[in-house]
């Protein structure tokens, strides 16, 4: 008697036949670290993981997943924070982390062209070893990928300076689920002929095309560094300071938030000493970077404003990275609590504090027993909103915290994206021609539902 047939084996070969066997993982100790988000919050099963290694094999994979009609998840590190990376119920993942070559820095130009899945802190290094900077930063930057940013449109700590990923971004190099290859790497920063293509790729988690590769604007690598942490009483004190820095310190490149609570469980967890002897409500965090020594503007700009309680500054790099600890330590130290519900929202500035106020009662009002830990970018509006100790496969906290969002004018997301997280809530935001404009796109490009088919866009009633 024969063995039962393996409906996948088809698909499978051919995979293998476009990566090679050791490219396609089907062992579940080899694809589960693949299938469950950084957060633990969202997990399914992928039919395989698959390890392109350049972009004709990225076009032969997504090929030969479109003649089986089944989907693909692109993923890179595997940090996002919103479920967009990671397979629901049988699609093949594409790991872009062996699309990983760094060309040479192009000095006159000041860009790079790198492969999506190196990772933030080698394109930083790369970058760095030449004289310049790659300039967006977050704590991620171990993992997280080039492609994975850009698909993100990912923000992190220097927006308020640089802006985010899309700033970035001179050109890319993307297959679309056709496995048809639109390459605009030529580094021209004047190029208006047609569609703004990468514009729009970035953004678009993963849901219009596979990046492969990206063209990156560098900054100026600034010699000299000061950061300050300021303890202040609210979220409006923390505002009115920025305001004046921001005024008078051209050289600010962040402004981030944190209130007590958050410094407090992130000292210990770490085992670090907490920053002051006596806590303060909230603390600001600035980072100046400049050609000459930052310090003078920044202690001048903060000099006599009521709302400063107290201030650590730290030029030194092991100092600068203590203060940055208590900041970049949040997310982790949330984690370690259990699984958290994470919503990532934007505000107008003059609903900020009100906003910051209201939630944790929205939250408590639900279930008395979560805990809700609030941090983020001050300077974009952008807070974090973390709950832990909630059932977080329900979604009564989600949506009341993104409805008093949309009530008070903010975005449902800032910086993380929609991914599975936000679906249910992507009407809340984004009105019905919006909507409907958005998906004529993603018919046109991706006309199968191919790519990311769970992620952006709830199903259509
Ligand atoms: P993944 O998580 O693998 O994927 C993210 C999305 O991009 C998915 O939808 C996926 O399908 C798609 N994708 C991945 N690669 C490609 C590709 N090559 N082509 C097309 N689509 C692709 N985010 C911020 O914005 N700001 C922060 O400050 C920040 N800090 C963080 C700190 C920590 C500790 C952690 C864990 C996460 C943080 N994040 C932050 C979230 C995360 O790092 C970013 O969303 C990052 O951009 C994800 O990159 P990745 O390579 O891990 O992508
Ligand atoms: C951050 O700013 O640290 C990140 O966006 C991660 C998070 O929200 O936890
Ligand atoms: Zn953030």
């Amino acid at each position: 008697m024969s063995a039962t047939a393996d409906p996948d084996e088809p698909l499978l070969a051919a995979l293998r036949a476009a990566v090679g066997a050791r490219h396609v993982l089907t062992d579940p100790d080899l694809t589960a670290p693949h299938e469950t988000d950084w957060t633990g919050r969202f997990t399914g099963r992928a039919r395989a993981v698959v390890r392109p290694g350049d972009t004709d094999e990225v076009a032969a994979v997504l090929r030969a997943c479109a003649a089986a009609g089944v989907p693909v998840v692109p993923q890179g590190g595997n940090t996002g924070l919103v479920g967009g990376g990671v397979p629901g119920d049988g699609e093949v993942v594409i790991s872009c982390t062996r699309l990983d070559a760094l060309d040479p820095v192009d000095l006159e130009a000041a860009q790079v062209t790198v492969g999506a899945g190196a990772t933030l802190a080698r394109v930083q290094a790369h970058a760095r070893a030449a004289g310049l900077a790659f300039p967006v930063d977050l704590g991620a930057r171990d993992s997280a990928t080039i492609g994975g940013m850009v698909a993100t449109n990912a923000g992190g700590v220097r927006v308020l300076r640089y802006g985010a990923m899309r700033a970035q971004v001179v050109g890319i190099e993307a297959v679309t689920a056709a496995g048809r290859v639109v390459r605009r790497l030529s580094g021209l920063v004047k190029d208006n002929a047609g569609y703004d293509l990468p514009g729009l790729i970035a953004g678009s988690e993963g849901t219009l095309a596979i990046v492969t590769r990206v063209r990156l604007r560098l900054a100026p690598a600034w010699a000299q560094r000061v950061v300050a942490l300021v303890a202040v009483d609210g979220v409006a004190a923390a505002q009115r300071v920025l305001a004046a820095v921001r005024g008078e310190v051209a050289a600010l490149e962040a402004a981030e938030f944190m209130f007590a609570d958050g410094v407090e469980l992130v000292c210990s967890v770490s085992g670090t000493t907490p920053p002051f002897p006596q806590p303060a409500p909230a603390y600001l965090l600035l980072e100046c970077a400049d050609r000459a020594d930052p310090t003078d503007a920044l202690a001048g700009a903060l000099a006599d404003l009521p709302e400063v309680r107290d201030v650590a500054v730290a030029t030194d790099g092991p100092g600068r990275a203590r203060l940055w600890a208590l900041r970049e330590g949040h997310t982790e130290a949330i984690n370690s609590l259990g699984v958290p519900i994470k919503l990532d929202v934007s505000l107008p500035a003059s609903a900020l504090p009100g906003f910051a106020e209201r939630v944790p009662q929205v939250v408590q009002a639900i279930d008395p027993g979560a805990r809700t830990v609030l941090f983020g970018h001050l300077g974009d509006g952008n807070l974090h909103v973390n709950v832990v100790g909630a059932d977080a496969s329900g979604h009564a906290i989600d949506d009341a915290v993104l409805r008093l969002t949309v009530e008070l004018g903010g975005s449902i997301s800032a910086e993380h994206g929609i991914g599975r997280a936000k679906l249910p809530w992507m009407a809340l935001h984004r009105d019905t021609d919006d909507v409907a404009a958005m998906r004529a796109i993603k018919a046109a490009l991706d006309p199968t539902g191919l790519l990311n088919p769970d992620v952006l866009f709830p199903p259509e009633a």
